[in-house]
C-alpha cells in the first residue's frame, strides 16, 4: 500500500473544486492505495460530502493550533475533524516560505491535529540555497527535531512528506536516486525519536510520467502531488499507474 496525496492548493475555486470531486466520485476507481485530497477551506465541506461514499479521504491544507476562539481568519483541526477530515497538511513549504510559518508553529499545529484526531502530514524540505550550500541535512534535521522531540504520539499516526522546495511546481523533480538516499536518511533520523513506523512521502513535480520511478522505491511510501492532482486525467493516470506497484 502506498499513499497518493493530492494538494489542491489555491488552484481551484468553489465550482471547480465541486466539479473535480464529483468527477472523482463518479469514476470511483478502486485502489489498493490510500488516496487523500486536500481541497481549499472554501470547498472543504462540499468536497468531503461528494467523496464520502468513495475511498478517497480528505484533509485541510493548514489548521489553527487552538480549537476555537478569537483567531481571525483561522480554522481549527477540531473543526475540520467535525466535517469528516482524516488528515491535515502541516508546514507545507508555501506556508513556511510565503506566509512565514515557523518551526514552532508547525509543532503546535501537529499537536493540535493529534489532539483533534487528525493525522498530520508534516512537510519538510530544503531550499535551493540550502541545497547548494550543503545545508540540506542540517535543515531537515532541524525541521524533524522541532516536530518529533518529546512528541507524545502514543501510537497515533503521523506522516512526513519530503518536498524539496527547489523542485516544487517546476516540472523537474528531485532525481529518484537522490530522493531514495534522502528518504533513507530521513527514516533513519526519525528512528531517534520514535519506534513507530513513520511513512515518508515524496512531493515536488510528481506527475503521471514519473510517479512510478518514485513509488517503486522501498524508501518512498507515497507521493504528494500539487499541480498534477487538480487535473482530473493526470490524477486518474497517477492512481492507475500506482496500482502496478
Ligand atoms: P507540485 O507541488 O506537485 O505542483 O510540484 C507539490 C506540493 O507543493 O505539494
Amino acid at each position: 500500500m502506498k499513499y497518493l496525496f493530492g494538494n489542491w492548493k489555491m488552484y481551484l475555486d468553489y465550482n471547480e473544486s465541486i466539479n473535480l470531486s464529483k468527477q472523482l466520485a463518479e469514476v470511483n476507481l478502486p485502489s489498493k492505495n490510500k488516496i487523500v485530497v486536500f481541497p481549499s477551506n472554501l470547498a472543504f465541506k462540499a468536497v468531503q460530502e461528494n467523496l464520502a461514499s468513495t475511498q478517497i479521504a480528505t484533509g485541510p491544507q493548514n489548521v489553527a493550533w487552538v480549537p476555537k476562539g478569537g483567531y481571525t481568519g483561522e480554522v481549527s483541526a477540531h473543526m475540520f475533524k467535525d466535517l469528516g477530515a482524516t488528515y491535515a497538511l502541516i508546514g507545507h513549504s508555501e506556508r513556511r516560505h510565503v506566509f512565514g510559518e515557523t518551526d514552532d508553529e508547525v509543532r503546535k499545529k501537529v499537536e493540535a491535529c493529534l489532539d483533534a484526531g487528525l493525522i498530520p502530514v508534516v512537510c519538510i524540505g530544503e531550499t535551493k540555497e540550502e541545497l547548494s550550500e550543503g545545508k540540506r541535512e542540517y535543515r531537515l534535521k532541524k525541521q524533524i527535531m522541532k516536530v518529533f522531540e518529546n512528541l507524545d504520539l502514543s501510537g497515533k499516526e503521523i506522516i512526513v512528506a519530503y518536498e524539496p522546495v527547489w523542485a516544487i511546481g517546476t516540472g523537474t523533480p528531485c532525481l529518484p536516486a537522490d530522493a531514495d538516499d534522502i528518504h533513507g536518511w530521513v527514516k533513519n533520523e526519525l528512528k531517534q525519536y520514535t519506534n513507530q513506523e513513520i511513512p515518508v512521502l515524496y512531493g515536488a513535480s510528481v506527475n503521471a510520467e514519473n510517479v512510478l520511478s518514485f513509488l517503486s522505491l522501498s524508501t518512498i511510501d507515497g507521493i504528494l502531488a500539487g499541480g498534477a492532482s487538480v487535473k482530473f486525467n493526470d490524477w486518474q493516470e497517477i492512481v492507475k499507474k500506482a496500482e502496478e506497484i
